[in-house]
């Protein structure tokens, strides 16, 4: 019996993925180089040292763990610029009516995201007082696709994963939903996603009885 949903952040309730992608690409081009799109799928759900590094090796670079620790800050105080000017316009399509479902059908819910803005994107966007917990980047020590980010989510809901749907953009993130459990539904392309239970395109007309129809195939 599903009782719960934990939700991801970035690219699943926001489309902040874009800004990420956006601010990483500066930081590369300042730094002589670039990465395209499908780079940047790797970095999804990956926390921001590890996706720094990533990057770094992608333009064979090497430097100081302190040099490292100010370019992370300067791609920070970009991304942040973009942050802030947003609003709830910006929550993706079919959202807020999903939400609104799983009240309705007394579904608990909360977001485990690997950012530490998500505080700061959840208040942007009017979110911050209506999930039963806010788990992310500031309170996690183990990134996707270690589960604990859900886990903990899980925990403070009082539900077992075997009873939770995990809702997530980035494979890294199926990934971690499954190693702890629980169901997972992906959002987004097929290709990027293939290991979930499901993959929805978005919650545009998304009904909560397709989702449970569609985690039982
Ligand atoms: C994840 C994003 O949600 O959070 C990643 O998918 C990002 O792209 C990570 O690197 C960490 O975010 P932040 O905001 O703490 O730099
Ligand atoms: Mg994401």
């Amino acid at each position: 019996m599903i009782e719960a949903c934990i939700f991801d952040l970035d690219g699943v309730i926001v489309d902040t993925a874009k800004y990420h992608f956006i601010a990483w690409r500066r930081l590369a081009n300042e730094l002589g180089f670039d990465f395209s799109e499908e780079d940047n799928e790797k970095l999804k759900g990956v926390s921001r040292i590890d996706s720094l590094n990533l990057i770094l090796q992608w333009g064979g670079i090497e430097m100081s763990e302190d040099k490292k620790q100010e370019w992370a800050t300067r791609k920070n105080d970009w991304y942040r610029e973009y942050i802030l000017k947003m609003g709830a316009d910006e929550m993706l399509e079919g959202v807020r009516e999903f939400l609104d479902q799983l009240k309705a059908n007394d579904i608990k819910y909360a977001l485990g995201s690997a950012s530490k803005n998500a505080g700061t994107v959840m208040k942007q966007i009017g979110l911050e007082n209506e999930f039963q917990a806010i788990i992310d980047g500031t309170k996690t020590t183990k990134g996707k696709p270690d589960p604990q980010v859900f886990q903990m989510g899980a925990d403070a809901m009082g539900v077992a994963p075997e009873n939770c749907i995990v809702f997530e953009d980035a494979a890294k993130g199926v990934e971690a939903a499954l190693n702890g459990g629980f169901y997972a539904v992906g959002v987004g392309k097929p290709e990027h996603l293939a290991k979930a239970h499901m993959v929805i395109s978005g919650f545009k007309n998304l009904g909560w009885q397709d989702i449970l129809n569609g985690i039982q195939q």
